[in-house]
């Protein structure tokens, strides 16, 4: 998997894929990242990457380094192309609070391209002209304003990189993460059996397999229909599941 990032601040990724998951990832020649400075694309003397907008307001970022350094990484005629077509060979990622959600679905489409380009927007936004031009994928990763594009490029990179056959040993632990199937995951528990007074569920210690994963299914389910009940709605659900939600929901009627 290969990671193209358009930034201002390089700097900023150092720590994040220095160490842990993305660093092994890096080191195992898993996933490669590539930074690369927009600043360096300016054609002017002193390198200026923002200009005032027409109209008024903050700061806007000029569309020429940006399309220039998108260019020079994929080539124009790549760029050219997927813009021409519905056909997208490498995801070019404009990160921006206006853009749609990030999902875990969204991560696997990501990891089944096998390269994706992001560009990191800072200021009040960027030019129109660049979405024109070379952008493919519009995202936001939250409905909050950050500073800039880096963050959320740090988590995209995160995410889709677990998602590299290879990258995490255990791959249950894929399998089963929040999300995966549509539901928050459990809650999890390991020694000691008794902590300040607090029991491990008598089911876990039990061992009996078909009942824990009983009591596991059961309290995502409930986790979610307390936190999310929105994922619900596109969950796979069987008639056990419709069941317990529908006592769960019995519940809650008789304590309003
Ligand atoms: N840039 C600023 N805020 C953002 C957000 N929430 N998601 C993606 N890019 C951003």
């Amino acid at each position: 998997m290969r990671f193209d990032i358009l930034t201002l601040f390089p700097g900023l990724f150092a720590g994040v894929f220095a160490e842990s998951i993305v660093r092994r990832a890096i080191d195992a020649g898993q996933v490669s990242v590539n930074l690369h400075n927009i600043r360096d694309y300016a054609t002017d003397k002193h390198h200026v990457t923002d200009d005032t907008p027409y109209g008024g307001g903050g700061m806007v970022m000029k569309p020429d380094p940006i399309v220039y350094a998108v260019e020079d990484v994929l080539g124009a005629d790549l760029v050219r192309r997927q813009k021409e077509t519905v056909n997208v060979e490498v995801p070019v990622i404009l990160l921006t609070p206006a853009g749609r959600l990030f999902t875990q679905a969204m991560a696997h489409e990501f990891e089944h391209y096998g390269h994706i380009l992001m560009i990191c927007g800072r200021y009040e936004g960027i030019d129109e002209r660049v979405n024109e031009l070379v952008v493919t994928h519009e995202i936001s990763i939250g409905d909050y304003v950050l500073s800039g594009g880096e963050i959320p490029a740090m988590v995209i990179v995160e995410a889709v990189t677990r998602l590299v056959p290879g990258v995490l040993g255990d791959m249950r632990a894929m399998v089963e993460d929040s999300h995966a199937h549509g539901l928050l995951e459990y809650p999890h528990y390991t020694r000691p059996a008794e902590f300040r007074g607090l029991r491990v569920p008598d089911i876990l210690v039990s061992g009996h397999h078909a009942q824990v994963e009983r009591r596991r299914r059961e309290q995502a389910l409930r986790r979610t229909l307390e936190r999310r009940p929105d994922m619900l709605e596109n969950a796979q659900l069987s008639p056990a599941d419709l069941r317990f939600l529908a006592s769960l929901k019995g519940e809650s009627d008789q304590s309003d």
